[in-house]
């Protein structure tokens, strides 16, 4: 993808609108911070802005809960424009002058059109470089073009722009126009900022609407053109949480459009949840209901079953995944078996070949090669080496009411069901632990622990109880 600015484009930048409430969301959250594919809406679209120029020429304009915007974003290196108060986006891209005014042209993107691709802004630059224009708009023709701007053509089959009217300015005929405003656009800096002072708040909002720039150019002869988006779903916006929805759920199928093209089957995509930055290898099996979340990665030829949860975590390759998991920021080693029903809560790593089965909770527990804990067990704060068997229903009591400890299990060692360890405790190389024992001391290597008492048998006591009744 061409990259920086290119010798035609002069000095490019890229402004992104995301000063705005989103009134219409009826949420106490600022509109851009919500999200969509796990991350926030703004996050989104300075994504795609950054395959496009690099950070430091990306300008984004806030306003509303600015500072948690700011705060959301800022690890990705872009500049910041305040908008005190949202009198509009034309009058947004008046508060970034001083900023920008210094570059030749100005990509505009909006913080709530969140699907647009680095490809489509690419388009947009060439296009508004090729025809030398002031003023490029990138409209589309979606199904409902209901409450989005409309995009008035010179004629028909020019792609020269006369104006740019909103849904309530509309008349009756120009209702019928089906091609809307993406609210994308490319500017010549020079004849946007000459003019930029004449827009007015003579509308419905009594606001600065950057639209009316559209009429104002073509009324200074500068040259204001349409560049139509092959895909409307790429520019569709959220201007409510309805909306909100449907773009998440186009965001996640182009997810899986793209998994599926790389080499992993999802059976019932649409049931499945994949956020954006998850990563799959090829020849893995997704089947329906599964949840990927957050900076989930996982490796090739695995097999995630119906109804698990992965987030943060990352898996090899050749783990299967039963149904029913949940994992959470946890590790997961190459040819490893999970679940079904198991929850492997944050800093848990299962290691190559090991399994941990029905009912097996983990946390901050490691499980070397190789190791076993299939049956209703509790594994925290846990460090268990290679080859070690954890009986059914073993619990490392981890915690005394004030502190957590460890509980150290070393190679080879064999728990026998129903044990409890209470941590601090290290169970040596080898050793074994008696079924149903509370150990309370460290086990040298090679030892037998037993923690029980001693069972009592009484000889023909049951049948003399039942005589006794009679
Ligand atoms: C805008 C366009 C409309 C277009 C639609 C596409 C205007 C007047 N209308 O309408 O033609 O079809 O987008 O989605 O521009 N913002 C600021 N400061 C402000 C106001 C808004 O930064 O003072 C930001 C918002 O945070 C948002 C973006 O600009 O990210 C667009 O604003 P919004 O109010 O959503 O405009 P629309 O009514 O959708
Ligand atoms: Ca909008």
């Amino acid at each position: 993808m061409a990259r920086g600015n290119t010798q035609a484009a002069g000095k490019l930048a890229i402004v992104i609108m995301a000063a705005g409430k989103g009134t219409r969301f009826k949420s106490a959250r600022a509109k851009v911070l919500h999200q969509i594919g796990g991350k926030p809406l703004l996050a989104h679209v300075i994504a795609a802005a950054q395959q496009v120029v690099p950070a430091h020429h990306i300008h984004v304009i806030i306003g509303h809960q600015a500072e948690q915007v700011r705060a959301a974003v800022a690890h990705t290196g872009v500049q910041f424009v305040m908008q005190p108060e949202q009198r509009g986006t034309g009058h947004a891209i008046m508060c970034a002058r001083e900023q920008v005014q210094g570059y030749d042209n100005l990509l505009v993107l909006s913080g709530d059109v969140p699907l647009i691709r680095p490809e489509t802004i690419t388009r947009v630059r060439d296009f508004h470089f090729n025809r030398k224009a002031a003023m490029t708009i990138l409209t589309a023709e979606p199904p409902e073009p209901f409450g989005y701007g409309r995009v008035i053509r010179a004629t028909s089959r020019s792609d020269q722009v006369k104006a740019i009217v909103e849904q309530k300015a509309l008349s009756k005929s120009q209702q019928k126009t089906r091609e809307i405003n993406s609210g994308i656009y490319a500017f010549a800096a020079k004849p946007l900022f000459a003019n930029i002072d004449r827009l007015t708040t003579d509308n419905a909002h009594r606001e600065f609407y950057l639209t009316d720039m559209a009429a104002l150019l073509v009324k200074s002869r500068a040259k204001v053109v349409a560049l139509k988006a092959d895909d409307p779903a790429e520019v569709l916006g959220a201007n409510t949480l309805a909306e909100l929805a449907a773009l998440d759920s186009e965001l996640r199928a182009r997810k899986c459009r793209q998994l599926m093209a790389e080499g992993v089957s999802i059976y019932g995509p649409e049931t499945c949840v994949i956020d954006s930055d998850v990563q799959v290898g090829p020849d893995t099996v997704i089947e329906p209901f599964v949840q990927l979340l957050g900076r989930t990665k996982i490796g090739s030829e695995c097999r995630i079953r119906s109804f698990s949860v992965i987030s943060d975590s990352e898996l090899g390759d050749k783990v299967l995944v039963r149904p029913g998991c949940i994992i959470d920021q946890s590790r997961i080693l190459a040819g490893a078996l999970l679940g079904p029903y198991s929850h492997l809560r944050p800093e848990s790593e299962v290691g190559e070949g090991a399994h941990v089965g029905n009912f097996v909770e983990t946390k901050k527990a490691r499980l070397g090669r190789g190791s076993k804990a299939n049956h209703l067990t509790y594994l925290g704060d846990a460090d268990i080496g290679e080859g070690v068997n954890v009986g059914a229903g073993t619990i490392t009591c981890n915690y005394d009411g004030k502190a957590k400890h460890r509980t150290t299990i070393e190679n080879g060692a064999f728990i026998g069901s129903d044990s409890t360890l209470v941590a601090p405790v290290r169970i040596g190389r080898d050793a074994y632990v008696a079924a149903g024992s509370t150990i309370t001391e460290d086990v040298p290597e090679n030892a037998l622990a037993l923690g029980r008492s001693r069972q009592t048998t009484k000889e023909g006591w049951a049948k003399a109880r039942r005589e006794n009744k009679r």
